[in-house]
């Protein structure tokens, strides 16, 4: 399988391709509209052709570029069930492995940062969204969130995988790229070293996070698989204007 980590400094996402040389087809989980030409650069230059975009939740720091991806290669729009997204070609379910040529993950149901946000389990790694992030987790505080739901996703779902399991979040800020079940469990300051519910919630509830810039832009965008307001004030500009493609590939 071909594998990469791309990142979108806008919102510090990380965009994963899974890729299959036999057939030359590609997924993308977590793909920025942003980055979307980088992207795009980065599957021609693999062969690669997209047939699946794939999102782990609706998110509220960036847009999607599920349906300009479509748009622009003919991929399909698979994101989580439970959401009911109209613009969505197939929904994912906890229980119904999602297959691209040979490409088999399984998705987990991780509520708690949203209540329709999954984590998918591919072999020896997972995607976790922002159910998990290194040394971190995703606010509890807005979209149907919930620090219960949060802390049963992580310590009885992803916890409950192999230690060794390579953890691959939807961001980072601090550079770092991927972290495993073993060192999130000693050493997540919120989650790990046995935290119990009740540490958790009173870590959630005393975070004092500010207002997120983008939400009200990227949930309704979102909702509809990624559709950029055409009235962005100037200071929210970047979050629709393409970066520059990387000369790597
Ligand atoms: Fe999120």
């Amino acid at each position: 399988m071909i594998f990469r980590q791309l990142f979108e400094p806008v919102s510090s996402t990380y965009t994963y391709l899974l890729g299959d040389e036999q057939t030359g087809q590609a997924i993308l989980i977590d793909p920025v509209i942003s980055s979307m030409e980088r992207d795009l650069d980065v599957l021609h230059r693999l062969g690669l052709r997209l047939a699946y975009t794939l999102d782990t939740h609706i998110h509220a720091d960036h847009i999607t570029a599920a349906l300009e991806l479509k748009r622009a290669t003919g991929s399909k729009i698979a994101a989580p069930a439970f959401d009911r997204l109209a613009c969505a070609d197939v929904g994912v379910e906890e229980g119904k492995p999602f297959e691209m040529a040979g490409i088999l993950l399984q998705p987990l149901h991780t509520p708690g940062h949203t209540d329709g946000h999954f984590s998918y389990l591919l072999g020896d790694r997972v995607f976790t969204g922002d159910a998990l992030l290194i040394e971190g987790c995703g606010r509890t505080d807005f979209q149907n969130g919930d620090a219960d739901a949060l802390y049963r996703s992580v310590t009885e779902k992803l916890f409950a995988l192999p230690d060794e399991t390579l953890v691959y979040p939807a961001h980072d800020y601090k550079e770092r790229f991927v972290t495993s079940i073993a060192q999130e469990k000693l050493r997540n300051p919120r989650l790990g070293k046995g935290k119990s519910l009740e540490e958790f919630r009173n870590i959630m509830a005393n975070l004092n996070l500010p207002y997120p810039t983008f939400i009200d832009h990227a949930v309704p965008g979102n909702r509809q698989c990624g559709v950029c307001p055409t009235d962005l004030p100037d200071k929210l500009v970047r979050y629709c204007q393409q970066m520059s493609a990387s000369p790597q590939g």
